[in-house]
């Protein structure tokens, strides 16, 4: 019997990170944080020394990424790097950068699709990402594209780091969402888009409780 997959993809502030987290809890799923593998790429690469336009060099440090993801059933979850917690050292906007950049590169995408995939584990996985419906598991039983508006993406954004004591504009944080975004969906391979069957969800007006029960409706219809 194939293990069950339910796919989450979109745009950064879309709030499919926590959406994904909350689903899989709720059905007692694995979690697949694939935007995680990306950054924590770009992030091995610089400790090693290695410049992120090396491509062979970039793929080979995604080929044996030594990663660990610790408690991701409940809570937030830690992530660890060799022995190193790199939970924070991730969320960085330098990191998103580097994992936006890294992405791009058809040899790490490669390089990562086994990894990806080897999360696929009884009873079930949620995948969130940008190419898990279209790419990396084009069997997934259910297909989510979460999108918002770039405005509310923004906002939402501003407020996380307001709430973190980190002081940044808003038309900065805009203009870094659009960027990304048009990186991200333009780019030639795995671009971001919603699968065929795809269902879309925007959540710009929704709460988070709001998304996370739409999709766990259709996870039950499915
Ligand atoms: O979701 P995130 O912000 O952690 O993703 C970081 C970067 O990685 C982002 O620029 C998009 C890219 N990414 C990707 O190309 N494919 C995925 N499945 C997940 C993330």
């Amino acid at each position: 019997m194939t293990v069950p997959v339910l796919t989450i993809d979109g745009p950064s502030g879309s709030g499919k990170g926590t959406a994904a987290r909350r689903v899989a809890g709720e059905l007692g799923y694995h979690l697949l944080d694939s935007g995680a593998l990306y950054r924590l790429t770009a992030l091995a690469a610089a400790r090693r020394g290695i410049e992120l336009s090396d491509q062979a060099a970039v793929a080979g440090v995604a080929a044996d990424l030594d990663v660990r993801f610790a408690g991701d059933d409940d809570g937030e979850g830690r992530v660890f790097l060799g022995g190193d917690d790199v939970t924070l050292a991730i969320r960085s906007e330098e990191a998103g950068a580097g994992a936006s950049t890294v992405a791009a590169q058809p040899a790490v995408r490669e390089a990562l699709l086994g990894l990806q995939r080897s999360f696929r584990e009884a009873p079930g996985l949620v995948a969130d990402g940008r190419d898990m419906g279209t790419v990396v598991f084009p069997d997934a039983g259910l297909k989510v594209f979460l999108t918002a508006s770039a405005e509310e993406r923004a906002n939402r954004r501003y407020k996380q780091l307001k709430d973190k004591g980190i002081d940044v504009s808003l038309a900065a944080l805009s203009r870094a969402i659009e960027d990304r975004d048009r990186r991200d969906s333009e780019r030639e391979t795995a671009p971001l888009r919603p699968a065929d069957d795809a269902r879309i969800l925007d959540s710009s007006a929704m709460s988070i409780e709001t998304v996370v029960e739409t999709v766990l409706g259709w996870a039950r219809e499915a």
